[in-house]
Parts: C-alpha cells; sequence; structure tokens
C-alpha cells in the first residue's frame, strides 16, 4: 500500500509555483494576484479563504481578502463581482461558498468573469472541462488528477465509482476520470443518494473517489483487494483532545481500508492540501494568460 501524500505533493507545487514567481519578478513582470470573496463568518469557511490568502502570500502572490455581512443582498454582492471583474490588478478571484441563503449561488457564479474564475466554476469553464478544451479545472478535481498523474496510478480502463453528485466535486470528478488522456480513460459510475445497490457497485471498483461527507462511511469489507481509494471528505468532528475542539475525519475508515487499498489518501494530509496548490496553479495560469491578452 502506498499512501498519496496530498502534503508533500502540494508542497512540491507550491515551490514549483514560487520558482516561477520569482522568474517573474526577475523579469520585471507582473506577479498574479488573487482575491477571495467572503460573505458571513462562517467557522470552516474563513479557515479555508484565510489559508489561501496566507499561502498567496508565501508564494509571492498578491492576494486581496474582500470580507462582506452575512446580511450582504445579492445585489451588493453582484456589484463587488463586477467590481473584481473590472479590476485590471487582479487576476483571478473566487466567492467562497456556501453564501447564504438570501443570496442566489448560480447568479453570483455566472457574473464572475470565466478569465477571471480560477474556481472552474462558472458553466463556460465547466462546458469546456467536459469537453476537454484548455479552461481552469476546480481545484479539488484538479488536485484529484494531479496525485494520480505524480503517483503514476493507473487509470485507464480501469472501473472508477464516485460517491456524491455535488457541483464541486462528485459530478466534475466523474465527467474528468471518463475523459480522453490520462489519467482518465476510466470507465464511470456516478453514484449518489438514490443509487440502488450502491454496496455491490462500490465492490466491483478498481478506484473508489468518496465526496460523501459521512465520517467512516468507507469500510473495508466494502472495497476491492488493491483498490485505488481517493477521500475527499472533510467532516468536524468535536474532539475535545484538539486545540480547536475539533477534528477532520475523512468519508474513509481509513485504518482498516488501508491494509487493502493499493493507493489511498489520508484525512488530514490526502486530497485537501492540494485543492490550495491548484487553485494557486490556475491563478498562475490565469496570470499568464491576462498577459498574453493585455501585454501587461
Ligand atoms: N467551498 C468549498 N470548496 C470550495 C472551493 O473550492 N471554492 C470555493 N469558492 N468555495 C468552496
Amino acid at each position: 500500500m502506498e499512501i498519496l501524500d496530498g502534503k508533500k505533493v502540494s508542497n512540491d507545487i507550491k515551490n514549483e509555483i514560487t520558482v516561477a514567481v520569482q522568474e517573474m519578478k526577475a523579469n520585471g513582470e507582473k506577479v498574479p494576484h488573487l482575491a477571495a470573496v467572503l460573505v458571513g463568518d462562517d467557522g470552516a469557511s474563513l479557515t479555508y479563504v484565510g489559508s489561501k490568502v496566507k499561502t498567496c502570500e508565501r508564494i509571492g502572490f498578491d492576494s486581496t481578502l474582500v470580507r462582506m455581512p452575512a446580511t450582504t443582498t445579492e445585489e451588493e454582492l453582484l456589484e463587488k463581482v463586477k467590481e473584481l471583474n473590472e479590476n485590471d490588478d487582479i487576476d483571478g478571484f473566487i466567492v467562497q461558498l456556501p453564501l447564504p441563503p438570501q443570496i442566489d449561488t448560480q447568479k453570483v457564479l455566472l457574473a464572475v468573469n470565466p478569465d477571471k474564475d480560477v474556481d472552474g466554476f462558472h458553466p463556460m469553464n465547466f462546458g469546456k472541462m467536459a469537453l476537454n478544451l484548455p479552461t481552469f479545472i476546480s481545484a479539488t478535481p484538479f488536485g484529484i488528477l494531479e496525485l494520480l498523474e505524480r503517483y503514476k496510478v493507473e487509470t485507464s480502463g480501469k472501473h472508477t465509482v464516485v460517491i456524491g453528485r455535488s457541483d464541486i466535486v462528485g459530478k466534475p470528478m466523474s465527467i474528468l476520470m471518463g475523459r480522453k488522456g490520462c489519467p482518465g480513460d476510466s470507465t464511470v459510475t456516478l453514484t449518489h443518494s438514490r443509487t440502488k445497490n450502491i454496496e455491490s457497485i462500490i465492490a466491483q471498483a478498481d478506484i473508489v473517489i468518496s465526496a460523501l461527507g459521512v465520517p467512516n462511511f468507507l469500510k473495508a469489507e466494502m472495497v476491492k483487494e488493491g483498490a485505488v481509494i481517493i477521500d475527499v471528505g472533510i467532516t468536524r468532528v468535536p474532539d475535545e483532545t484538539k486545540k480547536s475542539g475539533y477534528s477532520i475525519v475523512g468519508d474513509v475508515d481509513f485504518a482498516e481500508v488501508s491494509k487493502k487499498a493499493s493507493y489511498i489518501t489520508p484525512v488530514p494530509g490526502g486530497v485537501g492540501p492540494m485543492t490550495i496548490a491548484m487553485l494557486l496553479k490556475n491563478t498562475l495560469l490565469a496570470r499568464k494568460r491576462h498577459r498574453e491578452v493585455t501585454g501587461v
């Protein structure tokens, strides 16, 4: 069994991006600038966004954190998105999800300039992803592809079972694994809450990608010997032994499943750290494209 070490790989990627930024600086070029919009004060979102902004600073990107109150109206947020679209200094930006209930998320995501949509959430970028055209691939699916590629995990002709059909992970992941190419060329089954006999489907999987959000859902007896296990679950459960008061638990019963797996991602330290690295990679790409278009 080999651990797919997202912490290590994400550090490698961040180092690669740091070198690219240093080269940009040495050439007198503008460095990438990422902005993040956070509406409200949800603890988990605050942690994620804070970490994105801090990492930007560490690797030499410019970053801007835009905080708006939980009472922000849809119109106010759309106005902020318009402002960021028009701000030529910003190469890419994200609107952290989830948004408060008074705001229509799809309306906001549609308003983001697709050229600055480093989250890859705009329907135009999602469509390009599905058609295998150059675009921004969402950070979590992109991070999983990168892990599979760097560890040379064979995906061609394999049966990949994706658990969960969210717009951010399950749905794009099912498309990406079935695309022509490497990683890809898998035979994909997308399972969800209405799937019948889910256990018999998972038992046939060469690769399981679980994005369900149910702690310890996947047990050893459910998976095939030698399966590749990708755990996207990150559920906070109360834990008095931790300073933060909680620990992060994945969808996979790691202790038992790891004995049967050929490759497995731990939680924490697997898919999670990859997402920030891939967001930064997308932002670097946005800067390069922006430079090609504007010459600046
Ligand atoms: N909420 C959970 N994951 C993500 C993500 O990748 N991007 C944004 N914007 N919000 C999220």
